[in-house]
Order: C-alpha cells, then structure tokens, then sequence
C-alpha cells in the first residue's frame, strides 16, 4: 500500500498495432509520486516519456495497468491532470490572457471569471504588459511562460510538463526554471518534468526517474538530496557531479541498444 501517493502508476504497458505488427512503447512501469513532490523524467528519445504523460493524461489507454490519483483509479479519464505537451500550441487568434484562460474555460468557468483569477497571475510573472496581445508578439520564453501559466491556473493538483524549455537558449532557459520553482512553491502541485537536460532534472527535481528503452520502462529511481533553495552554483557540488555522472551511465548503458537482430 502507498498511502501517501498522489499519483500511482500500476504495472502500466502499452503496445502500438503498426504496420509491422505489435510494438511496445512501454513495458509494466509501476511509480509512485508522493503529494508536491517535483520528480523529473529523463530517457532517451522514444522510451515512451511522452507514451506516458499521453496515458495518465487520459488522452491514450494503456494497453494494461492502471493509473490512480488519490488512491482513484482514472485510466482513460481526461481532465483530472494539467497537461503541457511538447509543443506551446497557443492558439493565434486568441489574445494572451484569452489563450491563458482556455483551460479553465474548458473546465466549466465563465471567461470573465477565468480572466479575473488569471491577471494577477500575469502581472506577477511579467506578463501583465501582453494581456490584450496576441502570441505573436511575445519572445520563445513568453510563450513558454503563458502556456505553462494556463496549464498551472487549471483546478488540477498533479502537472505533467512534456520538455518544457527544450527549445530555449541557456539564458532564458534558466531564468524560466526559476520561475517555474517559485511558481511551484507558490501552487503547491505535484510536478512530473520530461526533460533531455541532465542538469536541468537535477537542479529542478525531487527526484528523478530514469527510464529505458526497448521496451521503455523504468530503470532507476534516484533522490536528489541538495537542500531548496538551490543555488546556481550547486551544479559544481561534488554531490551534484556525481548525480549527473550517475545519470549518464544510465543512460549510457547497453540495455539500450536496439536487439541484435538474429542471422537467418
Ligand atoms: N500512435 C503510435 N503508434 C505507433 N507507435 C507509436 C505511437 N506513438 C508513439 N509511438 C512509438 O512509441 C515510442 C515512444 O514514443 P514517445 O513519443 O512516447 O517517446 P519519447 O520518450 O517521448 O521520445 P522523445 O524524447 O523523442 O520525445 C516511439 O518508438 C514511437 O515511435
Ligand atoms: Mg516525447
């Protein structure tokens, strides 16, 4: 029994029909996160990252297990999660704080009291000036910060962020993890971040779990012990360093490799 578990994931699987048959993205992944807590995601292209959130977000079925929030099981229901995909999709036609609010509007809530409860929220976190604005006139870190404001306002505890700040250059990239820890502390959530970056999973995380592929499954489980705040310069802790080599390794192991192939 996992008692103090937000999010349960329960011997999860999922196999795709393709044209060449079965493939299994994901195979059995069982993990846990406790309430608040921030644990990040790291694995090599295709392991399934992506598989996953799409599961627990509802918008795909595994093919086995189940997935619980609060000791509830959700399998295949949408909307009980704040899910940020890969890519920002704000909507062009809709002003900023329109884009803003669409979560909350699509969960039930008038655009007048959508809007009332987003504004403050933007003019703390540098938007205030950009609220009639289209996304179109906002910079790459703007844009990842109005999506990530509209995925948080939802009325949702658990957050899926799917590489946030993958495509941002290294400057805007760490002032958005700022942000998005101070943003974390103020909302409270409980944060799963898929990130490429070693780095940025440790200095961000909790905890982070390593994923492995063919097929993608978890294979490592690792606390991040450093105290809150971090500063910057904690990534030359020795601590830190040998997280990162950890990481590294088991990335770099060969259960990675694509099957040989046997000889006919
Ligand atoms: N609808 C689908 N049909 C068939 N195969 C799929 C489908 N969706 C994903 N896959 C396959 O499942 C595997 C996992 O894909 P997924 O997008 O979850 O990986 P990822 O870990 O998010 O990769 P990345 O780090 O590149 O974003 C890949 O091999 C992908 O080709
Ligand atoms: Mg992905």
């Amino acid at each position: 029994m996992y008692p103090n578990s937000k999010l349960r994931l329960v011997d999860v699987s999922k196999t795709f029909s393709t044209v060449n048959g079965g493939f299994t993205a994901l195979s059995s992944l069982s993990m846990d996160v406790s309430p608040g807590r921030f644990v990040s995601l790291i694995g090599p292209s295709g392991c399934g990252k992506s598989t996953l959130f799409n599961i627990i977000a509802g918008l795909e079925t595994p093919s086995t297990g189940r997935i619980e929030i609060d000791g509830e099981n959700l399998t295949g229901l949408i909307g009980r999660v704040g899910y940020m995909l890969q890519k920002d999709l704000l909507l062009p036609w809709r002003t900023v704080i329109d884009n803003i609010v669409l979560g909350m509007e699509i969960q039930g809530m008038s655009r007048k009291d959508a809007r009332d409860k987003a504004r403050p929220y933007l003019k703390r976190y540098g938007l205030g000036d950009f609220e009639t604005q289209f996304p179109s006139a906002l910079s790459g870190g703007m844009r990842q910060r109005a999506a990530l404001l509209r995925t948080l306002l939802l009325d949702n505890d658990v957050i899926l962020l799917d590489e946030p700040f993958g495509a941002l250059d290294a400057q805007t990239k760490a002032q958005m993890q700022e942000w998005l820890l101070n943003i974390w502390e103020d909302f409270g959530k409980t944060v799963v971040f898929v990130t490429h970056d070693i780095e940025e999973s440790i200095y961000l995380s909790d905890e982070i779990c390593v994923m492995g592929t063919r097929p993608g499954r978890l294979i490592e489980r690792i606390s991040v012990p450093m105290a809150r705040p971090r500063p910057r310069s904690v990534v030359t802790q020795t601590s830190f360093v040998e997280l990162k080599q950890r990481c590294m390794d088991l990335l770099n192991e060969p259960h990675h490799e694509p099957p040989r192939v046997a000889a006919e």
